[in-house]
């Protein structure tokens, strides 16, 4: 009976289509599927995926006005202005176009969308449907940005300074989720256009109360609305891949004659970027700490350069068989796969939760935005992180390497890594909190 009424309950989701918000857009659509909801994803027509990939799902280009482009901390704000503009219109007649359909046996329920896409919030409000957010970053960095509205001085501080922020303990202002944008006051001006009006009716988050117990205490005294921790989305339901590249498997079969926790796993993520001299030192490092490492090199990685190109004279060479490189990595499996020991990563959200699910301890090189505030809690609560500042040397780089693989600092911190992957496994177990809050999740949407 339940299932029944689920089938008629459709879902409509609205990812922010760069790579870090899709993914978990399309695994939560996924861990909704699996509950009974029949899903439509409302995608911007930039980075529209190949539908093909995701059978269960059903798609609704929108009209965004944006031919591709790469997108950074320079224009990311010029970027999701950009969407929130354009796409309100679209959205709302493709909506109301579907409401009318005869073919659709289907109600919309209900409308969860990514928190930068506030625009869908407003499409549900004109449509008499009820909205949800999703947050994709971590409980701490969310609750760090509604402090920092509250608290503007704050923002207005030296964003490099490494003093404490006295309410945000332990971040220090240059660990603070503006840094490193151009425009602080263009930032925060964005946040607080997506805050002040906001009518949706519960908040959901990739989290689990075993990692952000605090910071969730804290988010929910000040949000007025529910709030649904039902992470990790990317182990609740299996889920097609959603990588806008193409993954290059071949590091699998290199990986299987690696032995067990001896590779260290490098990747940036989809967005940060670097200079041809800071890679040229990453290689070396690399190459000097004589560990095996499977290394993620994206084409758009450099500045302006092509992908073979900024790897220096001599490099390849060097390493033998000992370095495995690709353009794009099938990051979970290569996580989750015994030979990784560890991962130098610029702490996305994503990147931060696949790790210690898999407990894998961290070289912690956040470029901007929530990356810094993640790395801080790594390396200075969860512990199982090294932090280090950007433009560093071979010679650093190659002892943070040894010392994360072979010193038993390292090895204290995989275990601390595998204790909270542990709870985090429980979390997702009947009674566990992630199990219990997504039955509480699938409840509150069948009351709408
Ligand atoms: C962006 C922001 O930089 C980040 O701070 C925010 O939390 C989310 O959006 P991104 O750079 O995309 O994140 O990093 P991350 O959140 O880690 O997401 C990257 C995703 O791409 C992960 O799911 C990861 O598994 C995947 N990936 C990465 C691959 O599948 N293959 C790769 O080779 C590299």
């Amino acid at each position: 009976m339940e299932e029944q009424r689920q089938r008629h309950q459709r879902i409509v989701l609205v990812p922010c289509p760069f790579q870090g918000h899709i993914n978990p857009m399309f695994q939560l659509g996924s861990v909704l599927h699996s509950k009974g909801f029949p899903i439509t994803i409302a995608h911007t027509q930039f980075n529209f995926p190949n539908t093909l990939n995701h059978p269960n799902f059903n798609f609704l280009p929108i009209v965004d006005g944006f031919s591709n482009c790469n997108v950074s901390s320079v224009n990311f704000i010029d970027v999701i202005s950009g969407f929130n503009s354009n796409c309100k219109a679209p959205l709302q007649e493709l909506m109301a176009q579907m409401m009318e359909a005869k073919e659709y046996q289907d109600e919309i329920t209900c409308i969860i969308y990514d928190e930068y896409m506030y625009f869908a919030e407003a499409v549900a409000n004109y449509l008499k449907l009820p909205s949800i957010i999703l947050s994709t970053s971590s409980a701490i960095s969310f609750h760090t940005i509604l402090q920092l509205l509250k608290d503007r001085h704050n923002s207005t501080q030296d964003s490099m300074s490494p003093e404490l922020v006295p309410e945000l303990q332990p971040l220090r202002f240059k660990d603070l989720p503006i840094s490193n944008f151009n425009n602080i006051e263009d930032l925060l001006q964005l946040i607080a256009k997506a805050n002040e009006t906001r009518m949706s009716s519960a908040i959901i988050l990739n989290t689990m109360n075993c990692l952000e117990q605090t910071s969730l205490v804290q988010l929910q005294q000040r949000c007025q609305v529910p709030l649904f921790t039902i992470g990790p989305f990317h182990k609740i339901a299996p889920a097609a891949s959603s990588s806008l590249m193409e993954e290059d498997n071949s590091c699998i079969a290199w990986l299987d004659e690696q032995m067990r926790n001896s590779v260290i796993y490098v990747s940036l993520g989809s967005i940060a970027s670097m200079k041809k001299k800071e890679l040229e030192e990453m290689a070396w490092g690399l190459a000097n700490s004589k560990q095996p490492f499977l290394w993620v090199v994206r084409p758009d990685q450099t500045d302006g350069l092509e992908w073979i190109d900024p790897l220096p004279d001599g490099f390849k060479e060097a390493i033998g068989g000992r370095g495995c490189i690709v353009k794009w990595a099938p990051q979970k499996e290569v996580l989750a796969h015994s030979a990784v020991g560890g991962f130098w990563s610029h702490c996305g959200w994503n990147s931060t939760l696949e790790s210690i699910c898999e407990g894998v301890p961290m070289i912690c090189q956040p470029f901007f935005g929530d990356q810094r505030v993640h790395a801080r809690y790594l390396s200075q609560v969860w512990k199982i992180g090294m932090e280090w500042e950007n433009n560093l040397g071979r010679g650093e780089i190659e002892r943070a390497v040894r010392k994360l693989m072979l010193d038993r600092e390292g090895e204290e911190m995989r275990q601390r890594a595998m204790e909270l992957k542990e709870m985090i496994d429980d979390s997702m177990k009947e009674g566990g909190s992630s199990y219990n809050s997504l039955n509480e999740l699938v409840d509150y949407i069948l009351s709408l």
